[in-house]
C-alpha cells in the first residue's frame, strides 16, 4: 500500500510539474482526485481493511493528497501568473510608434481678412448686416440707380437667373435694404459673396467678396467719410499708410471718388506691387444719392450719408503679394497651410 501511495504521490506530482496550462493541471486533478481519481478509488477501498490497518492507511493517503492539492495550487498560481505574463506581453503598447497626426485647419485667409475688417468696423460702431446673394433687378439695379442702359445690366456682365432675379453683382444691394427696414442713425457694413459673369483668370473670378458700409445721419459730410475710411485703412494696413480721393462716378453716390492708399508694402515709394505709382487702388466711395435715400424711404432734406464699397479678395491679394485670385478659390491645401 505504502509504495502504491508513493507511486499515485510521484507520477501525479511529476504530471503536475509538465502541465502546460490550466486545463491540463485540471486534467491532472481530475485524474488523482476526481470522483473516479485514483486516490478517491483508494480511499473507497478502505472499506475492507482492518481496524488497524485503516487510521495509518488513511493518514498516508490524507498525507498524499495534501501534497498532491498544495501542488495542484502553485501550478495553478504559477501558470496563472505565467498566462498574466503572456497576456500582458501579447498586448503591449508600442509607446515608440509615432501617433496618428490629428489634422487641424486652419481659418482660409479671405475669412481672416473679413474677420479683421469687421473687428476694426465694429470697434468704430458698426453694425454687420447682411443680405441675399439671389437679388431682384430692383434692389441690385434700380433701386441704386442704375439705369436700364448701363452695361452692368447686360446678360455678359452678370448672371441672370430670370427676368427679374440676378445673383448680386455688388453688396450694394444691402444698403436699400436695410435703409427700408431701419430709421437713421445707421452705421453698417455688410460684407458677403457677389457675383460676375467673368471667365476664371487671374484676376476675374465669377464669384469673389466685397464688404459694403453706410452711414447715415443728420449732416454727415465728406468728412466723415475721409475720416472713417483713412482710420480704417490705418487700423488695417498700419499707421504709416496715407490715403487720398480721386474722384470718380457711381450712379448710386453723388460726389463719388475712388480711394487710394499708399503701398503698404514699399510705404509709397513705388514697387512691382504698386507698379511703381507708390499708391494702391483699395475701394469706392461717395455721398448716397438722394435717390438712392429715397428708394429707402428716408428724406433726402433732412438726413445724408455716405457709401463704400470695397473688393475683399483685392485687399487679401496685395496683403500676401498674391499675383492670381484663383488661389483663394482652389482649396488647395498646398496654399492654404501657408497662412
Ligand atoms: N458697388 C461698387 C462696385 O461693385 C462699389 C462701390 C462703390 C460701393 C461706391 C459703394 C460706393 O457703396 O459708394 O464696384
Amino acid at each position: 500500500m505504502k509504495e502504491k501511495m508513493e507511486a499515485i504521490r510521484s507520477s501525479a506530482l511529476e504530471e503536475i510539474g509538465k502541465a502546460a496550462d490550466s486545463s491540463e493541471l485540471e486534467v491532472v486533478r481530475v485524474k488523482y482526485l476526481g470522483k473516479k481519481g485514483e486516490l478517491t478509488a483508494v480511499l473507497r477501498s478502505m472499506g475492507s481493511l482492518s481496524a488497524e490497518e485503516r487510521p495509518v492507511v488513511g493518514k498516508v493517503v490524507n498525507e498524499v493528497r495534501e501534497v498532491i492539492e498544495a501542488a495542484l495550487q502553485d501550478a495553478v498560481s504559477a501558470i496563472k501568473n505565467r498566462e498574466k505574463e503572456q497576456k500582458l506581453k501579447n498586448d503591449v503598447i508600442d509607446i515608440s510608434l509615432p501617433g496618428k497626426k490629428n489634422f487641424i485647419g486652419k481659418r482660409h485667409p479671405l475669412e481672416a481678412a473679413l474677420e479683421n475688417m469687421k473687428e476694426i468696423f465694429i470697434s468704430m460702431g458698426f453694425t454687420i448686416e447682411e443680405g441675399p446673394e439671389v437679388e431682384t433687378n430692383y434692389y441690385n439695379f434700380d433701386a441704386l440707380n442704375i439705369p436700364e442702359s448701363h452695361p452692368a445690366r447686360s446678360e455678359q456682365d452678370t448672371f441672370y437667373i430670370n427676368e427679374n432675379m440676378v445673383l448680386r453683382t455688388a453688396t450694394s444691394p444691402v444698403q436699400v435694404r436695410y435703409m427700408q427696414k431701419n430709421e437713421p442713425p445707421i452705421k453698417m457694413i455688410s460684407p458677403g459673396k457677389v457675383f460676375r459673369s467673368d471667365a476664371l483668370d487671374a484676376t476675374h473670378s465669377p464669384i469673389f467678396y466685397q464688404m459694403e458700409g453706410l452711414v447715415i445721419d443728420k449732416g454727415i459730410t465728406f468728412s466723415d467719410l475721409k475720416g472713417t475710411l483713412d482710420l480704417f485703412v490705418r487700423k488695417m494696413f498700419g499707421d504709416k499708410v496715407k490715403t487720398k480721393f480721386r474722384p470718380h462716378y457711381f450712379p448710386f453716390t453723388e460726389p463719388s471718388a475712388e480711394m487710394d492708399a499708399t503701398c503698404f508694402v514699399c510705404n509709397g515709394e513705388g514697387c512691382k506691387v504698386c507698379k511703381g505709382s507708390g499708391w494702391i487702388e483699395l475701394l469706392g466711395c461717395g455721398m448716397v444719392h438722394p435717390e438712392v435715400l429715397r428708394q429707402g424711404g428716408i428724406d433726402p432734406e433732412v438726413y445724408s450719408g455716405f457709401a463704400f464699397g470695397m473688393g475683399v479678395d483685392r485687399i487679401v491679394m496685395l496683403k500676401y503679394g498674391l499675383d492670381d485670385i484663383r488661389l483663394l478659390y482652389e482649396s488647395d491645401m498646398r496654399f492654404l497651410n501657408q497662412f
